[in-house]
């Protein structure tokens, strides 16, 4: 290979990168991989830009709904995030995430290290003892996590809402407020207890956290929201969790245990510091409070809250170095919605790689969607198919697999010994500087559409150059190798800048093209007078039916949610898009839009009547007021005799499609409550609601 080499590559930088620790209680989930695959390409792109960075991750394995999930399955909390940990790192392998190490949240590491911490907070004078009244289960003797009790809103009444928030009106409040609450563990009514609980003085922080949360270290849009919670006021941090609960004792409060979120973060600086004693690094180096190297956290929107202020509040005050930027993405809809089980759109990794599908192709398309910012990024499963048949396989794969056969064929797979016009290799080369830009900046969708773009001036190249032609006419002959030297030149470009992308097809590609990993600075070099292998065939086109498959093999009739979703922060889980991996949603949700489709509409009930030769049904006469009478039977005669029902009130559909019956034209449906319990009971609005009113 001639050699035009590059300048000298920028100084070498030492970047510790993390991605989100997943709970270990869910399976990977195409949600969770804009993360990892986000996070891996900006590894792979600074790996291949000589930097020393290593990529550090690890289950994140404590906390209730840990403990409760292993007690369910008759297990020990050990076994099951054992046998998660192998789940999770087998999936993250499928999607080539190429970890330096992936730990345990469980190690005596993370152990040490979070106690450390700890204690240094302690003696700073930054641990609050006080005493709070929790809602306890007295059948299962636990305190309850806000996620675990379920009851009234208390600002808007609606039933069957979590602890910590109200999906319906969007309020959030402390689960001691709500109405008629309930254990969702054991069913029981939990009571009021108090305990003693340690919490972490944030608000002795602010001065630190205002500074730091806009030095830089955040995007723009993340450090305005950090402004909008310094102005409605830090709490102090409750950090401690009684009894029984799977994770580590505080040290010197016996029967006390670190919260989950607590731990967590320190599960970085844990699974470096294994990593490290293994691979002979020096821990201070990266960790200590002077250190010279970068650590860059990736995360989710929705866990903010803990990544810019706890955890640079606890690094600061503990001796250690803070993080040099926290990178967030937003959430992922499939098909413009919110992942969902029913419509078999909340799709598994395992799932995804069951139907043999490419992991690139996922790799690619998140790729292109994004951006650098907080945004949600959308699959659309058609999009996808479309978008990586024709990038990937009609633009950029087509450059070798019309040019590389002539190589073999008429110059036994050897590349000309130079080329007369540089022209396109040299605008390939000269964009090497702008597609890095893109790539440190996490803009991979820019980044791919310069790529893209150069790919169409390749095909363009070649489809003027016709080697076909060219290779018909023996006069042509050192043309027809020039045209195909340029054209594999700009194919072994394009790989290069696609492998924080694509790392296994550009494995192929060096193989093909027999050459030494690509790194960022090859990009130089002109690629002539080397012999290549034989050219076969790269990537396949995605077959739609997969996708159908893969939809299919995910979609669930949902059941009531055994166990409700791991605990988060109530901000975080005001904000969270998607349920975690491990809770199913009680019933499929639907839109705003679905809902209002449904004409719901006070009745008063005119007349009831038995129904000649029918054993269930009465006939009822619904007074809608302005909009008029409606002729609606009604199977409630089991538990209503008509003149009882004569002159209430009560709910009905009105928009419903008349229906014709046996016995007359059914006009719309009332509302009724049965369950497992015998009973049947029909809605009734409270007092004052006249007939016809609208139900919203
Ligand atoms: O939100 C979550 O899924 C958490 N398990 C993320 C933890 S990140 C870090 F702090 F450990
Ligand atoms: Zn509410």
């Amino acid at each position: 290979m001639a050699a035009f080499r590059a300048p000298a590559a920028p100084m070498s930088r030492q970047i510790l990168v993390t991605s989100a620790l997943p709970y270990a209680n869910g399976s990977i989930h195409l949600g969770h991989l804009v993360e990892y695959i986000q996070t891996d390409i900006w590894v792979r792109f600074q790996k291949m830009r000589g930097h020393d960075c290593r990529y550090m991750c690890a289950d994140d394995t404590h906390g209730t709904a840990i403990m409760l999930r292993a007690e369910k399955e008759g297990i020990t909390p050990e076994t099951l995030i054992g046998r998660v940990w192998d789940e999770h790192t087998r999936d993250f392998a499928g999607f080539h995430i190429g970890f330096d190490h992936y730990y345990s949240t469980h190690s005596d590491e993370n152990r040490a290290l979070a106690s450390k911490i700890y204690l240094s907070l302690k003696d700073a004078g930054l641990i609050d003892v006080k005493t709070i009244a929790q809602l306890y289960d007295p059948v299962k003797n636990l305190f309850l996590p806000d996620r675990f009790i379920k009851g009234e809103c208390p600002k808007c009444g609606a039933l069957d809402q979590y602890g910590d928030n109200c999906e319906v009106c969007g309020a959030t409040y402390s689960p001691t407020e709500l109405k008629n609450p309930v254990s969702a563990v054991s069913g029981a009514t939990p009571v009021h207890k108090d305990s003693e609980h340690y919490f972490f003085k944030l608000g002795a922080c602010e001065a630190f956290l205002r500074e730091w949360t806009t030095s830089g270290a955040l995007q723009a849009e993340a450090s305005n929201k950090m402004q909008e919670w310094f102005a409605s006021g830090l709490n102090n941090w409750d950090i401690s969790r009684d009894a029984p609960y799977f994770g580590f004792e505080i040290p010197g409060a016996p029967g006390k245990y670190f919260y989950v979120w607590l731990d967590a973060p320190v599960g970085y600086m844990a699974s470096f510091a294994k990593y490290a004693a293994d691979n002979g690094l020096d821990f201070d180096a990266w960790w200590g409070a002077d250190s010279k190297t970068e650590l860059v956290h990736f995360i989710g929107k929705d866990i903010l809250y803990f990544h810019a202020l706890f955890w640079p509040a606890m690094l600061k005050n503990a001796g250690y170095r803070l993080p040099t930027a926290v990178y967030a993405h937003g959430f992922l809809t499939v098909n413009g919605q919110k992942m969902s089980k029913s419509r078999g759109t909340f799709i598994t990794a395992e799932s995804y790689l069951a139907q043999k599908l490419n992991p690139e192709w996922l790799r690619y398309y998140y790729a292109a969607k994004l951006n650098g910012s907080m945004e949600d990024i959308d699959l659309n499963l058609d999009d996808f198919i479309a978008r990586v048949n024709s990038d990937l396989v009609g633009k950029f794969i087509n450059i070798a697999s019309r040019t590389a056969g002539f190589i073999h064929k008429n110059f036994d797979g050897k590349l000309a010994d130079g080329v007369a016009n540089l022209e396109l290799i040299g605008a390939f080369q000269a964009a090497a500087s702008d597609i890095a830009a893109h790539y440190e900046a996490r803009d991979y969708g820019r980044a791919l559409r310069e790529i893209m773009a150069l790919a169409d001036r390749a095909n363009q190249y070649v489809a003027d150059e016709k080697p076909w032609e060219l290779a018909k006419k023996p006069e042509a002959v050192y043309r027809l190798h020039e045209v195909c030297t340029v054209a594999l030149n700009c194919f072994r470009l394009l790989t290069l800048y696609l492998k924080p992308v694509l790392p296994k097809l550009a494995e192929q590609v060096e193989a093909f093209l027999n050459i030494a990993p690509l790194a960022w600075e090859d990009s130089q070099s002109l690629f002539i007078r080397h012999r290549i292998n034989e050219y076969s065939h790269l990537m396949t086109r995605i077959d739609p039916k997969a996708i159908e498959a893969m939809v299919d093999a995910n979609k669930q009739n949902l059941e009531p949610a055994p166990a409700p979703a791991p605990v988060r922060h109530a901000e975080a889980q005001a904000h969270a898009a998607q349920p975690a991996a491990a809770s199913a949603p009680v019933a499929e949700t639907i839109s705003i839009d679905d809902f209002a489709k449904i004409d719901l509409r006070i009745a008063r009930i005119a007349n009831a009547e038995h129904v000649e030769g029918a054993d269930k049904l009465l006939r009822l006469t619904l007074d809608l007021g302005d909009l008029g009478t409606r002729q609606v039977f009604a199977g409630i005669k089991s538990a209503y005799a008509p003149e009882t029902l004569v002159g209430r009130y009560t709910v009905m559909v009105a928009n419903l499609a008349p229906r014709k019956m046996k016995f007359g034209m059914s006009e719309g449906m009332v509302l009724a409550a049965s369950g497992d319990a015998p009973g049947l009971f029909i809605l009734s609005p409270d007092s004052g609601a006249q007939a016809g009113m609208k139900v919203k």
